[in-house]
């Protein structure tokens, strides 16, 4: 906001009311310069034009859960601290990980962690989940990870539960699907010059963008072998970090959080 003011605006979006309410007082000195709006990257064009918001200059997308979403308990984001399955971004939304964790049948359960996870115990997880179901805490998803995976196949740098952790509220909130509809709507909603920043926490998400980035620089699409281009694909972005931007070891060292953030730009034709 020191950046673009004065005579620049910024559109704020956030799906979870409790982070929208945290912009708005801290960015409460801007005044009408900040618009803060509770809503989802994927309908981004529609929210921007009906804030009054034509064009941008710059869409910055900060992916994935908050620190205030992982510490608090009672969302059932964490495996660390016992709570309700819940792990919604926004508490108005239907799908509550309880539900998907008790209704799916056990393949849906398995592909949901082999995708969204990529955890390669997926199979015995979702048979240990069935089993022990009813699944009401987060606890209780824990441990039937933590019965499944074979002591001696625990990962060493993380909790055997994160990936299964994180693959659930990936479904949950459809997060993959979000961004998605993000890229694209920041694409149309950019003025010709203006740069879209993403930045990811893991590789599902940083893979998303770069191909979502690789496919919009080129202009044609078609397979290698193909002779003639028949795609009439057009150009729409250049990509301006070719190689993700990550966090220095101080600004690790004081947020350990940011440890595995990539950045990446790209720039509207
Ligand atoms: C890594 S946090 C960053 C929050 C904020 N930029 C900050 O630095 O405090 C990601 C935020 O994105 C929100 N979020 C995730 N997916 C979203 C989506 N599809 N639509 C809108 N907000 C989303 C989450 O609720 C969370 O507050």
């Amino acid at each position: 906001m020191e950046r673009i003011t004065p005579g620049g605006m910024l559109l704020g979006i956030d799906r979870d009311p409790g982070a929208v309410e945290a912009g708005r007082q801290a960015l409460a000195a801007f005044g009408p310069a900040a618009v803060l709006v509770q809503g989802r990257f994927g309908d981004l064009e529609s929210i921007a034009a009906a804030e009054g918001f034509d064009s941008a200059d710059a869409v910055l997308f900060d992916f994935g859960i908050s620190s205030a979403q992982l510490d608090a308990p009672e969302r059932g984001f964490s495996f660390r601290a016992e709570g309700p399955l819940d792990m919604r971004m926004d508490q108005g939304s239907e799908l509550t990980a309880e539900r998907l964790v008790n209704r799916a049948d056990v393949r849906e359960l398995e592909r949901i962690m082999r995708t969204l996870g990529e955890e390669r115990w997926a199979r015995r997880i979702a048979q240990y989940m069935v089993a022990r179901r009813p699944l009401r805490t987060t606890r209780d998803l824990a441990e039937a990870v933590e019965a499944a995976i074979p002591r001696g196949a625990w990962p060493r740098d993380i909790h055997p539960a994160t990936r299964t952790f994180q693959a659930f509220r990936m479904e949950v909130n459809d997060e993959l699907g979000e961004i998605e509809r993000g890229l694209e709507a920041a694409l149309k909603i950019l003025k010709p010059g203006g740069r879209m920043a993403t930045i990811s926490f893991h590789s599902l998400e940083d893979r998303l963008v770069k191909s979502y980035f690789n496919v919009e620089s080129k202009d044609c699409i078609c397979p290698p072998q193909q002779p003639v281009c028949t795609c009439a694909h057009r150009a729409t972005l250049r990509i301006v970090t070719r190689k993700p931007v990550t966090p220095s070891e101080e600004e690790v060292a004081g947020n350990p959080r940011a440890r595995s953030a990539r950045l990446r730009v790209a720039e509207r034709l």
